[in-house]
């Protein structure tokens, strides 16, 4: 399996970055494509990475959140064939955050989404692509979640609710008895969601787990813990992160998990297996 992260917060010269994650993940029978980022750029690396966004069939959109969601527009003018797959909550939901002490929108547009609903699959429930290939929605969550998720809410008529990411899903990808998560912002907490698809998948060796951890610096979240947590339930489990995991959360995991820690960048190819000993 190979994935290439097609943008993402952290620079590569050459390529366009910003604050939002798209991954393409390439397995053995499908080209899934997991998120949008914020904008167009995404679209605009994988022309210049040489690769054809209408060879992709599958879409999944991991959360509603814009930072995920905001390349849509530009994916369904290049792509007319892929399903995407997402929350039945995600088309009705309003998001916001309050970070910097001002709510400010971070909604998908609806108008879009409706526009061409013919395209989605929208679960409440676990989605099975085939025996091998699962979207997740983690229900158990008894770890922690980020403390970041206090910054964020859903509104209903005049009333903002914290944001409980109920519309949060993980790709779940099983190859040759190793799973790999692709989770893009991770608010359910990274412990929780490799749980959930653990069992899901019915296979608790993770080989690697791909995605933004929601582990802001300045928060007080137990990242030492989430590490040696890791270590025990999943010794060789690689962590590729970046997006929403701050320099603070960075430095712990990679003390914690050394050479199985690793910060991805845009444009950069992930190649599952290819350190599995
Ligand atoms: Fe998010
Ligand atoms: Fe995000």
């Amino acid at each position: 399996m190979h994935i290439t992260i097609l943008i993402d917060n952290r620079h590569t010269s050459g390529l366009e970055s910003e604050h939002g994650l798209c991954l393409l993940v390439e397995t053995k029978t499908h080209k899934i494509l997991v998120d949008t980022g914020l904008s167009e750029k995404a679209f605009i690396n994988a022309e210049k990475l040489g690769i054809n966004i209408n060879d992709v069939d599958i879409l999944i959109l991991s959360h509603g959140h814009i930072d995920h969601t905001g390349g849509l527009k530009r994916f369904l003018e290049i792509n007319q064939k892929a399903k995407i797959i997402a929350s039945l909550y995600l088309p009705n939901t309003n998001y916001w955050s309050n970070r910097g002490g001002k709510f400010h929108s971070l909604s998908p547009d609806a108008e879009l989404i409706r526009n061409n609903i013919n395209r989605f699959i929208l679960i409440k429930d676990n989605y099975f692509i085939n025996n091998e290939i699962g979207v997740i929605l983690p229900k158990n969550t008894n770890n922690p979640k980020p403390y970041g998720n206090r910054y964020l809410f859903v509104s209903e008529g005049d009333a903002m609710i914290p944001y409980t990411a109920n519309d949060e899903l993980a790709l779940s990808v099983v190859e040759d008895g190793r799973l790999t998560i692709i989770s893009p912002c991770s608010h359910q907490g990274l412990l929780n969601i490799a749980d959930n698809c653990c069992n899901a998948m019915n296979c608790s060796y993770i080989a690697a787990f791909v995605g933004g951890l929601h582990l802001l610096d300045g928060e007080s979240d137990d990242v030492v813990n989430i590490a040696s947590q890791i270590n025990h339930l999943y010794p060789q489990m690689h962590l590729y992160t970046s997006h929403c995991t701050g320099r603070d959360a960075c430095t712990i995991l990679q003390a914690g998990l050394n050479d199985r820690f690793h910060v991805f960048t845009t444009g950069e190819g992930i190649n599952i297996g290819s350190f599995i000993h």
